[in-house]
């Protein structure tokens, strides 16, 4: 891994993309717009105040977001202080730049990592709080299904921290024509992975994590938030 004061990296030059080449600087800029804004309200129908307001109940002053994309959350949340120590990890190297300069104000520290692979040092650990928001549906199934994700970041959470988050299932929320049209195309995209997703999955997968969870169905996207890691 290769280090400087607040930018870490695998150090592998050419991680596994999985498909997420997606999350480049000149798309970012159209992100809030074409993702946050018009998916969320017209594919699937979770609306991005239901998602600030997840992250208002959650976040705290130590706080991990995995998977930041354009930072739309954590520019638009409300932070229990003015100088929270907050930590950024993602696959692409574009996202992690986008966020620490739309977030300065915070002086983030960023890492880039692979969720599907061993995690590097995470400076700051242990987390009071661990987002993972509109993540897991990008990422391709592995043997251990969703729950591998979920072992793989509960060891950086604190004791009495929360992790949460939300992602777009395929299975047991409701869909639309639309939805279901726009979702099978970015899975042929290779942008979602959620043919396996549904609610009684993520369910399974976080009790087997965690000693408590709370599930909440909006549109097709499952919110969750977890606690006492198992
Ligand atoms: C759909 S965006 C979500 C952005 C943001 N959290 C939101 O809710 O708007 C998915 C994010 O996860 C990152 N990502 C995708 N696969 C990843 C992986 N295997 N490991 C780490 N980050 C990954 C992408 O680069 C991108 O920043």
């Amino acid at each position: 891994m290769t280090t400087n004061s607040k930018v870490s990296d695998m150090g592998d030059p050419k991680p596994a993309d999985h498909g997420q080449t997606f999350y480049r600087t000149n798309r970012l800029n159209g992100y809030d717009l074409v993702t946050v804004k018009a998916a969320n309200y017209l594919l699937w129908r979770c609306p991005p105040g239901r998602l600030v307001e997840l992250y208002n109940k959650h976040v705290t002053d130590r706080h991990l977001d995995v998977g930041p994309g354009s930072g739309y959350y954590l520019d638009h949340c409300t932070f229990p202080s003015p100088k929270p120590q907050i930590t950024l990890i993602d696959l692409n190297p574009d996202p992690l730049t986008f966020v620490q300069q739309r977030i300065a104000r915070y002086n983030p520290s960023t890492v880039r990592a692979d969720l599907l692979d061993e995690l590097p040092d995470i400076p700051n650990t242990p987390f009071d709080s661990i987002a993972l928001n509109y993540v897991l549906h990008c990422l391709p199934h592995t043997s251990g299904g969703r729950g591998e994700v979920f072992a793989r970041i509960k060891p950086l959470l604190s004791p009495d921290g929360t992790l949460f988050g939300s992602t777009v299932v395929t299975g047991g929320a409701p869909a639309t024509p639309l939805s279901q049209t726009f979702n099978a195309l970015y899975q042929r995209m290779g942008a979602f992975h959620n043919q396996l997703d549904s609610v009684d999955s993520l369910h399974e997968a976080l009790d087997h994590h965690f000693s408590s969870h709370i599930l909440e169905i909006r549109g097709s996207v499952v919110l969750f938030s977890a606690r006492d890691p198992r």
